[in-house]
């Protein structure tokens, strides 16, 4: 979603701010544009709908700056056009904002102060500038006085990243955060602002992570936190982020999908030396360990891809640590929240750590006292830090929209603490399960599908490239993979593909099948792989296309993908891989941009 840049004090402002916002194009977006100013008075805004690539252009290379915000918009309040882009001004061109998040009461704020101000957009944003500018000229306030009155008038409910320049102060950026994440980066005689530290690798790798209500006064040799009760903040720590400028480039590869699901078997690999011991022993912190060994019940709360990593997850709790689990959409639980047990404990699942979804249930379970654990793959985002524990995926960047190695990780992370936990009470499912091996298994196996993918492209191209609708079955976990390739398919090739449970097809959804669906059978359990394959046949009998994902000991001649065994737990991490590249060849084949489907944004900040 919205990305956010700025820079304070460096000759080369103008670049960063571009590199910056390119780095977070895998986000999505819909225009782009920034500010930059000099201490000679000299000021420059520019904004440009569509790709980076269009205001890098606008841009040229004379223009200059020292200091400068930049922001990519994902369209809310108000249409995709170059006056709804960020940055925002105020009418006397002063004041300059751009924002991530949602203004709850603009429309009240904008009535009630602003009815004879000159709108240039239809944004909340705009209504936040242009009060800042209210304040400063009725009032007579400076700059950080009339952002902070601004700020003191916005709904409670509202979300936001904000960065404010004003043309009187040319390099100070004033930065608000409430919900949204936002973090300042230490450079050398510069300091920085973005919404993702990999925007700013490439001038820092040590961030200063803010707390909601937080205000900073960012200058080039300083860097001024106020927290939401106006105190100074004295002594927040910086993290060092330990990732490569490096690892957020494709390399020789046409995408970042193709390349993200390539990694997976050393995802599986670096999971395995990071969490297990020589003997194969999980080495789990013990406090969470015991933590989740007072609870009842676990609750697994995520969205989208996460969800359907969670739904894998449950049959390894309940098996491995013998916990009742139960598994949620952020979403819905946010404001529909079931009856809870005695002593629950919450795992969140997010490859981003920023989902707004999620990150609202995490707020009201921590309002209610209970513990909770985030599994994710971003050190010091706003899910782990805000809940009791973290455990990271370890999968390096994720760019591109639809996520992969994140899955995969997830479930593995998963499969770790499960057997952590059962391990703790000597549970024979947990004792029993060399996992080590396990994960090499996966690894290799993993392998062995990526280096056939030319069979998937051949698929892709006879059956799905043309078809308007496709469908995965399965029954058990062979579902909640058939819901997880389906979602790769339609948001990447804007099919209209859905995962059935198999068993179901027969209640109404059968009434879908025509001459040539494409329906996809997921094969990996032995006792309902027979009754997946009567389902599948039933869908045959009315015209559809079947094709098999199976594993190599279910296997019957005539099938499509064979996969090789692995432990009956494990095996969505091998049945998922052919269902990511069948995706990433459809879209391929059909000319679509892979790494940005369209509608989509990587990281979902609002609910
Ligand atoms: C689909 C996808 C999304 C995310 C969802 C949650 O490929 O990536 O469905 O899984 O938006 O995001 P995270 O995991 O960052 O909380």
């Amino acid at each position: 979603m919205c990305g956010i840049v700025g820079v304070a004090g460096n000759k080369d402002a103008v670049n960063i701010l571009i590199n910056g916002l390119q780095k977070l194009e895998y986000r999505g977006y819909d225009s782009a544009g920034i500010y930059v100013s000099d201490k000679d008075g000299q000021d420059h805004l520019i904004k440009r709908t569509g790709a980076i690539a269009n205001l890098k252009n606008a841009v040229g290379d004379d223009i200059r700056g020292t200091s400068g915000i930049g922001h990519t918009r994902w369209a809310t309040h108000g249409g995709v056009t170059v006056e709804n882009a960020h940055p925002h001004f105020s009418q006397d061109n002063r004041f300059y904002l751009v924002h991530n998040g949602v203004i709850e009461n603009y429309e009240e704020l904008k009535a009630k102060y602003l009815s004879d101000f000159t709108f240039t957009s239809q944004t909340d944003t705009e209504v936040v500038v242009q009060l800042v500018d209210y304040f400063a000229t009725k009032e007579n306030m400076n700059a950080k006085d009339a952002f902070l009155k601004t700020l003191s008038l916005l709904d409670s409910g509202s979300s936001y990243a904000f960065q404010l320049m004003d043309r009187e102060e040319p390099d100070t950026i004033y930065v608000a955060k409430n919900k949204s994440p936002l973090l300042i980066g230490i450079g050398k005689d510069c300091n920085v602002v973005c919404s993702d530290s990999l925007a700013m690798l490439n001038v820092t790798h040590d961030f200063l992570e803010l707390d909601d209500g937080d205000f900073v006064t960012v200058r080039p040799d300083s860097i001024e936190i106020q927290d939401k009760n106006g105190n100074l903040v004295e002594n927040r720590k910086p993290f060092h982020v330990d990732i490569d400028a490096s690892d957020t480039d494709k390399g020789t590869y046409p995408y970042y999908m193709l390349k993200e699901i390539d990694e997976q078997p050393n995802v599986m690999r670096k999971l395995s030396a990071e969490y297990l011991n020589a003997d194969g022993i999980p080495e789990i912190e013990p406090e969470l360990l015991k933590s989740i060994k007072q609870a009842d019940r676990l609750y697994i709360v995520a969205a989208g891809t996460s969800y359907h990593a969670g739904l894998v997850g449950k049959n390894l709790f309940e098996t491995m640590a013998q916990i009742p689990t139960e598994v949620h959409v952020a979403s819905e639980f946010a404001y529909n929240m079931p009856l809870l047990s005695k002593n629950p404990f919450f795992i969140f699942l997010s490859q981003s750590g920023e989902t707004a979804d999620s990150r609202e249930v995490l707020v009201n379970i921590n309002k209610a006292g209970y513990k909770s654990l985030t599994i994710t793959n971003v050190a010091n985002s706003t899910l782990s830090r805000e809940s009791n524990y973290t455990l990271l995926l370890h999968a390096g960047p994720e760019i591109s929209v639809a996520s992969t190695k994140a899955y995969t990780a997830q479930i593995a992370v998963e499969a770790i603490l499960a057997k952590a936990l059962g391990e703790a009470d000597q549970i024979k499912e947990a004792t029993e399960f060399n996992l080590k091996q396990q994960l090499g298994l996966v690894a290799t196996g993993m392998q062995t599908i990526v280096d056939e993918k030319e069979v998937l492209n051949k698929l892709s191209k006879d059956y799905f490239v043309d078809a308007n609708k496709a469908f995965y079955i399965g029954r058990g976990i062979d579902y909640f993979v058939s819901l997880e390739s389906a979602l790769k398919l339609k948001e990447i090739s804007y099919i209209h593909a859905e995962g059935f449970a198999s068993g179901e097809l027969k209640h109404g959804t059968i009434a879908l099948i025509e001459n040539g669906t494409p329906v996809i059978g997921i094969i990996t359990q032995s006792n309902t792989a027979g009754l997946t394959r009567s389902n599948l046949e039933e869908t045959i009998a009315r015209g559809s296309k079947a094709i098999t994902i199976v594993t190599k000991s279910l296997s019957k001649d005539g099938d499509d993908i064979i996969v090789p065994d692995v432990n009956s737990m494990l095996t969505p991490l091998l049945s998922v891989i052919p269902a990511q590249l069948l995706a990433y060849y459809t879209s391929l084949n059909k000319g679509l941009d892979v790494d940005h489907p369209r509608n989509l944004a990587k990281s979902v900040t609002v609910q």
